[in-house]
């Protein structure tokens, strides 16, 4: 079986209705799940690329949906829904696409299409990413328009708050201090500057904590942070507000790639919002940052990076569904030194790796060890590697005509090494054309379990486990 094509035909194609919800009380379980794992796994990612006549371009434009598996004594059950955005309200109702996604326009005048940009037609449709802000659920994108929603029912709420800025990232930090968030923002305009802020918890006014003025803003997916700095790598993706809001393309089909730019790197300070940069390197891009911690003076920050910015062109449906390969990206660690203002770089491991997670809760701003994430070897992501950063060693997961999402690390309960603990990583099975829930001992990459889901879940990108 030609097993990129059995993923082509199947996982890249996303439900048959926008009325799809699923609610099963107990998967079936292969293997004995942890007596410690209770709580629940939470993801988003991309479910309908068909709206009516039409569809939607590339991977990351597809209409969000939510699944949610819950563990608890030894048994895990498992929902479905879409996320009820006014982008998916839009496209179920008047069965039209409406909002711009990434890489989709919709069908308008040119004079919508001008007021577009800075007025609220922008997409809600929050597939990317989800985090838990004190007691509230909240699903984002990189629009202005994160989504509440109930943890339970999978319903959607409605705005949880508006971020200081047109554009920002879905991969907010934790803020140790009072247990809010911190996140990016671009403002864009005749003057666009870069800005961070800060989200209490239950709070619905960010905070700017530091900004920088910016003439062509880069495309930003997320951030560093340690105890002292924000960490912001400027990779040379970079696009032209005017462009944005006047050249009628889909949002990213308006940034350039500018490798004369190079990558550059600008430290904000967490206290007082000073900025100390720019640290230049070579031409670089990336979607994640993996971690960051400070060495003495020197701020370490690793990240997932590709040569260049052609991962976007790859990830378009029509490149997917005829299986074409993607471009990997590679464990990279720069050292910035404030001091010389200078930057270095080297590649961590071999093994390539991407959708990388840590063991956050207790290494993120700190030295680390190990890091989890995904591959691909055939062409499409088919292996969960494990990274050492101080032995420099990978070990993989992989099984035969299995395609993996991204594996989210769940401590064991009072664990004393860092890799205590199990993934959990939704797969897909190009044999049987459904999906399961992979539970793999996180220190061998052994399986410990798997649950398997009666339909196939479209590949997608993040979760985050909550107890
Ligand atoms: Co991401």
């Amino acid at each position: 079986m030609n097993t990129i094509a059995t993923t082509t035909a199947t996982a890249r194609h996303g439900f048959d209705s926008l009325e799809q919800e699923t609610r099963i009380a107990a998967l079936p379980v292969q293997g004995e799940l942890p007596a410690w794992l209770h709580g629940s796994l939470i993801r988003t990612g991309p479910a309908k690329w068909e709206v009516g006549e039409r569809t939607m371009n590339h991977w990351f434009d597809g209409l969000a949906m939510l699944h949610r598996f819950s563990f608890a004594d030894q048994a895990v059950s498992y929902a479905n829904r879409f996320l009820e955005s006014r982008a998916y309200r839009a496209a179920r109702d008047q069965g039209q696409i409406s909002y711009m996604e990434f890489a989709t326009d919709p069908c308008r005048s040119l004079f919508q299409r001008v007021s577009s940009m800075f007025s609220p037609q922008l997409s809600d449709n929050a597939n990317v990413n989800l985090v838990k802000l004190g007691e509230q659920f909240i699903a984002m994108t990189e629009t202005p328009i994160p989504v509440q929603f109930d943890a339970d029912t999978l319903a959607a709420g409605g705005v949880a708050y508006t971020p200081p800025g047109h554009l920002t990232t879905a991969h907010p930090h934790l803020d140790r201090t009072n247990k809010g968030m911190l996140n990016y923002a671009a403002k864009l305009g005749p003057r666009s500057s870069y800005r961070f802020f800060s989200l209490a918890p239950g709070g619905d006014s960010p905070k700017v904590i530091g900004s920088m003025p910016v003439r062509e803003p880069a495309y930003m997916h997320s951030f560093g942070l340690t105890p002292q700095w924000l960490v912001l790598a400027e990779f040379p993706y970079v696009v032209n507000p005017l462009r944005l809001a006047f050249g009628g393309r889909p949002y990213i089909e308006n940034y350039r790639w500018k490798p004369e730019l190079g990558t550059r790197f600008h430290l904000f300070n967490r206290a007082d919002g000073r900025v100390v940069g720019p640290f230049e390197t070579d031409p670089r891009f990336a979607f994640h940052h993996v971690n960051s911690y400070e060495d003495g003076d020197d701020v370490v920050v690793d990240i997932c990076t590709f040569a260049d910015a052609t991962i976007i062109e790859d990830l378009y449906l029509e490149r997917l569904r005829d299986g074409k390969p993607i471009a990997p990206a590679h464990l990279e660690r720069f050292r910035l030194s404030p001091g010389a203002g200078s930057v270095t770089s080297e590649r961590l491991i071999d093994e390539p790796i991407e959708l990388p997670r840590i063991n956050y809760f207790r290494c993120n701003e700190h030295p680390y060890r190990y890091v989890w994430g995904v591959a691909s070897g055939s062409g499409w992501i088919d292996r969960i590697v494990k990274g050492d950063v101080v032995t420099r060693q990978s070990s993989v997961w992989s099984e035969e005509g299995c395609f993996p999402g991204e594996p989210v690390f769940v401590a064991a309960p009072g664990a004393e090494d860092e890799d205590h603990g199990v993934l959990l990583s939704v797969v897909f099975d190009g044999r049987s054309g459904r999906s399961f829930l992979l539970v793999l001992d996180a220190r061998s990459l052994d399986e410990v379990a798997r649950a398997e889901v009666p339909h196939q879940i479209p590949f997608g990108f993040h979760g985050q486990f909550t107890r």
